[in-house]
């Protein structure tokens, strides 16, 4: 089955209102023929609604960065998905490593957020992967695993189709120190086998697994040489328009 990548841009807590517009006049036209792939920029929530104007007949989506599982109420400095949805945006990235890490993102509220995400009808993308410890105690199979089907618990294969998954090992994110591509295909080949005894054959191949941790324009080459790698999601290098183009132009 062929795989459609993805390229998605996670700007995290950069760029004001003014930046985000300079950015989208400068990239549209890099991409403008590039339709080999889907491509996401995930900016800060205040700046989306500007970024899906911005974008608005292009073939370029928007994603939130976060969101959270009830559908409205009294949850001060939160968004829910039919927020997102109703701007504009079609994606949300689910349980960001920095969100586990700084935000007291778990499993389960990851699980809460996919499923509340799906029925708003926007595409999750949920994010896993081990820290340095745990790949060097030779526990990131073990790690990935929990994450995986801690987040994806009670979703029906039909609801499965509908997400992405991104594996960022987290000793990569920022760095400068991206996984080899055989160490990403690794993982990539280990996720997918897991996703097939979790929802079966079909769900294992046409799930798109996408690969993060300083990705930059001089390695996504070899990174998406590998097959189980269906495209990348980016942080620093997503902020120069001319770099991320160049990634999506690989
Ligand atoms: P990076 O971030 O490309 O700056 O390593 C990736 C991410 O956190 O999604």
């Amino acid at each position: 089955m062929r795989r459609i990548p993805i390229m998605a841009g996670n700007w995290k807590m950069y760029k004001t209102l003014a930046e985000t517009c300079d950015f989208f006049r400068k990239f549209n036209p890099l991409v403008a023929g590039s339709t080999h792939c889907e491509i996401v920029i995930c900016p800060p929530f205040v700046n989306l609604q500007a970024a899906v104007g911005a974008t608005r007949g292009t073939h370029i989506e928007t994603g939130g960065q976060n969101m959270f599982w009830e559908k409205e109420g009294a949850f001060t400095g939160e968004i829910s998905g039919a927020m997102l949805r109703a701007v504009g945006s079609k994606w949300v990235l689910i349980a960001h490593s920095e969100r586990r890490q700084y935000f007291g993102e778990t499993n389960e509220k990851a699980r809460k957020k996919i499923l509340a995400a799906l029925d708003a009808g926007l595409t999750p993308v949920y994010c896993v992967g081990e820290n340095l410890d745990e790949r060097q105690a030779g526990a990131t199979h073990e790690v990935l695993g929990t994450q995986l089907s801690g987040g994806v618990t009670g979703l029906t294969a039909d609801q499965f189709l509908k997400i992405a998954i991104a594996y960022e090992p987290c000793w990569a994110i920022g760095t400068g120190k991206v996984a080899t591509p055989e160490i990403a295909a690794g993982a990539h080949r280990f996720i997918r086998d897991q996703v097939r005894k979790q929802f079966g054959a079909d769900a294992a191949s046409s799930c798109r697994i996408l690969y993060g941790g300083s990705v930059k324009p001089d390695n996504i080459r070899g990174l998406m040489a590998q097959p189980d790698i269906d495209g990348a999601l980016v942080g620093g290098a997503s902020l120069d328009p001319g770099s991320f183009a160049s990634i999506v132009n690989f």
